[in-house]
Formats: structure tokens, C-alpha cells, sequence
């Protein structure tokens, strides 16, 4: 899928819900991608906080580094998703 690079701050992030993804952008030019679908049991991430993102339904956490678990009870982290730049958007697979 593709999604547009607008809107992805450096050191910040965007979600697409359609896409149940989130990419973030922790250093200048350089993406990642993760599974939006949080590990503990399944409800969207859906708030940026900062250097995480935030699972609304029992308030895990998870690092925009690294998909890490930042706090649970997730215990997992989120599923990484490669992703390339490709002009002004990006190529997530
Ligand atoms: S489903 Fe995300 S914290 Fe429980």
C-alpha cells in the first residue's frame, strides 16, 4: 500500500486506520512501518504521544523507535512492516 509522507514529522508519526499501519519517521528521511494492531488483544493504536503511541481500549504503549512496549500490558511488540520511500509517498508491504 502506499501513503503519503505529508504529515509524518521527524521524530513523529501518523497512523492510517484504513491501512491498520503506523509509520513513523525517528530520524530525518528514515521510515518505519508497524502493524497498528495492538498485541494484547487487538484494538487499534490510535493516539501519538510524544515518542509512543497509545492503545485506547487498556492504555499500552508502544515506542515509534522500534514498535517496542514502552508500558503493558501489552507484552509483545507491535509487528514491524517494511516500508520504502518512493518520491513523496511511501511503499509499505
Ligand atoms: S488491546 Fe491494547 S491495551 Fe488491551
Amino acid at each position: 500500500m502506499r501513503v503519503a509522507r505529508a504529515g509524518i514529522d521527524i521524530g513523529g508519526a501518523a497512523v492510517f486506520p484504513e491501512h491498520r499501519i503506523l509509520v513513523t519517521q525517528p530520524s530525518d528521511g528514515v521510515y518505519k512501518a508497524f502493524s497498528a494492531v495492538c498485541t494484547h488483544q487487538g484494538c487499534a493504536v490510535t493516539d501519538v504521544d510524544g515518542d509512543v503511541v497509545k492503545c485506547p481500549c487498556h492504555g499500552s504503549k508502544f515506542r515509534l523507535t522500534d514498535g517496542s512496549v514502552a508500558k503493558g500490558p501489552a507484552q509483545r511488540p507491535l509487528p514491524e512492516r517494511a516500508v520504502m520511500v518512493d518520491g513523496n509517498t511511501l511503499i509499505v508491504s
